[in-house]
């Protein structure tokens, strides 16, 4: 069953979202266009969760929630969206006729998808707790101490041979729609392969709750031991963690992300009441894990296998992290042990001081791996000495934070028994200060309003500062064309506004991993006294930062035809020259 389209909208007009939330808040204060009351869904003090009936949608600044009346109520009340729509249609007296599946013309395919994805794994789930295929199932996840509600919790299943495709036929589902759901696939011989066969299947879930994707383990010793289904139109591995949606209310409260290694490591963690405890999908940690992180918390713990595999992961995931700028530590676990393991023989309380007494600063655990590396039970010569230094000033580098960036070089400084002096001289010389990519919240902090400028994350870059005026004031559209943003988001943001879609309608068509960077970007509302002039400062710095890209981009030709490697061009010299006097004319 399902609800049409025009039905959702109308329910959604007939609900005021601030007096929907007033019934829940009823402190909610107006300030200006917006209103403003403490998060219900995380602790605080003072206010800093905002709703904005203009564009009907809410969102804290403290915890990162955010979205429309629909997901206000989900959240508030912990039911479904499904179930919010029906109560929000309850209270404005709107009938919900809901269409039988076959009736629906066109169900967007993402709907079929997202169904075909639900329905199998209720199959896997009632599999496993009943089916009489599934004894060696239940028996294997009870030797790994899975208990009942923790099946419950992560919907934990099992796959019979030949069961999925034989179960989605009889629903009706297609077969086409199956493959694209991920559930099958087809071989080279034209016959039909079901990804989930003989394995315990853990469900992936996205941070809504809904089934995306499958991971499954063999219990018969087959190969892959862990076998996932692709990506597809719904799932992209790097932009979901396993566990998440588990521990997210637990992670707003406690703000704490500790990412492990596998499935069971996160099922069992989370079992033994570890809060924030997630495992990313048989892929390495990468940008959109980050962001989704810092959306949710504000520290990152890795504990990842104490063997070689373990400790490049480490290394990469900490180089991700310490990018954008998320605190982070790492801790290790005794050699030869999962962290499942450790809990199921250990207990919670002994798995978070192991936690806290292997603790160790990014920069201590990469002084040791690169230690390790170049002078493995061999002498230390100056040599080898400068290029460990050289590697670790290379890690400094990729922290924003100046501060950071000082105390680690002292810790390096210290540890590698050299003069912090010359470690800073030589850091400046290697990597003098990028201003071309700086971001561009100083210009712009002066003037967000208070609430926003103490969220300590929220800082934008040109393109994003323009898009958000933009979206505040719409009849400027006209300044702007396509090519004023190189940023894949904020191009897509522009497309949209570009088509006529309202703030809602882009929220909604926006995939999640962007849905709360536009959020931010909506809210983010600046009174300029003149907007076409803060546009066009705006557009002019964004041009003067595109002339020096390709400045540099010409310095560089220039550079490899002083050195003979490319022929001479007088058009390049000439440009150089052209682009020189332009950016001296401007200022910069
Ligand atoms: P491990 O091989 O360390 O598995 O892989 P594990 O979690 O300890 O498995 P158990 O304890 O034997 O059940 C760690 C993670 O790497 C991915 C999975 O996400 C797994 O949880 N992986 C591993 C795969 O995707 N495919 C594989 O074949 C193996
Ligand atoms: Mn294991």
């Amino acid at each position: 069953m399902t609800i049409s389209e025009d039905i959702i909208e109308n329910i959604r007009l007939s609900n005021n979202i601030e007096s929907v939330i007033k019934e829940y808040l009823p402190d909610i204060k107006r300030i200006g266009r917006n209103w403003k009351a403490c998060c219900p869904f995380h602790d605080e003090k003072t206010p800093s969760f905002l709703v904005s009936p203009e564009k009907g949608i809410f969102k804290c600044f403290g915890c990162n929630v955010g979205g429309d009346i629909f997901k206000f109520v989900m959240l508030a009340d912990n039911i479904s969206w499904y179930e919010s729509v029906k109560k929000l249609a309850k209270r404005a007296n709107i009938e919900i006729k809901e269409i039988r599946r076959q009736d629906v013309i066109k169900v967007s395919e993402k709907t079929r998808i997202f169904d075909i994805l639900e329905s199998s794994a209720m199959f896997y789930y009632k599999c496993l707790l009943k089916s009489s295929y599934a004894e060696k199932a239940r028996k294997y996840l009870g030797e790994r101490g899975v208990i009942r509600e923790t099946i419950d919790k992560f919907r934990l299943g099992y796959a019979p041979k030949g069961g999925i495709l034989k179960f989605a036929l009889k629903k009706g589902h297609k077969v086409e729609d199956l493959l694209k759901a991920g559930v099958i696939t087809k071989t080279e011989k034209g016959n039909f392969f079901e990804y989930m066969s003989e394995r315990v299947v853990f469900p992936i879930f996205d941070v809504q709750g809904r089934v995306i994707a499958f991971g499954g383990r063999t219990i018969f010793n087959h190969d892959p031991k862990y076998l996932n289904t692709p990506e597809t139109v719904v799932y992209f591995k790097s932009s979901n963690l396993y566990g998440m949606y588990q521990t997210l209310s637990t992670i707003r409260k406690e703000r704490r992300i500790i990412v492990l290694e596998g499935y069971m490591d996160v099922v069992i963690s989370q079992q033994f009441g570890v809060a924030g405890a997630v495992a990313t999908l048989g892929t390495a940690f990468n940008q959109i894990h980050a962001k989704l992180i810092l959306r949710y918390s504000d520290s990152v713990t890795l504990l990842f296998d104490s063997d070689e595999a373990g400790k490049v992961a480490t290394q990469k995931s900490l180089e991700i992290l310490v990018e954008n700028a998320v605190e982070c530590n790492v801790s290790t676990l005794p050699k030869h042990v999962d962290a499942d393991e450790y809990i199921n023989k250990y207990g919670k309380e002994n798995f978070l001081d192991l936690l806290k007494n292997s603790s160790e600063s990014p920069i201590n655990f990469m002084i040791k791996l690169y230690s390790d590396l170049f002078s493995r039970s061999e002498k230390l010569t100056p040599e080898k000495k400068a290029k460990i230094v050289s590697y670790l000033l290379n890690f400094i580098a990729r922290s924003p934070n100046l501060i950071l960036q000082r105390e680690w070089m002292k810790n390096v400084a210290q540890y590698m028994d050299v003069n912090e002096e010359i470690i800073w001289s030589e850091f400046k010389r290697k990597h003098e200060l990028n201003s071309e990519n700086k971001n561009y919240s100083q210009y712009h902090n002066a003037m967000v309003p208070l609430h926003i400028t103490k969220d300590r994350r929220f800082s934008m870059s040109l393109e994003e500062s323009l898009l958000s005026i933009i979206l505040n004031n719409r009849s400027y559209i006209g300044k702007l064309d396509c090519d004023c943003f190189e940023n894949v988001k904020c191009k897509e943001v522009f497309d949209l506004v570009g088509s006529g879609l309202s703030d809602v309608e882009i929220l909604n068509a926006l995939s999640e991993e962007y849905k709360s960077w536009f959020l931010e970007l909506i809210l983010n509302v600046v009174e300029y006294s003149n907007v076409g002039e803060a546009i066009d400062t705006i557009l002019k710095d964004i041009g003067t930062g595109k002339l020096k890209r390709k400045r540099q981009q010409l310095e560089k030709e220039i550079l490899l035809m002083s050195e003979g490697k490319k022929e001479k061009n007088e058009r390049i010299l000439y440009e150089y020259k052209k682009l020189t006097s332009l950016l001296k004319g401007s200022g910069k």
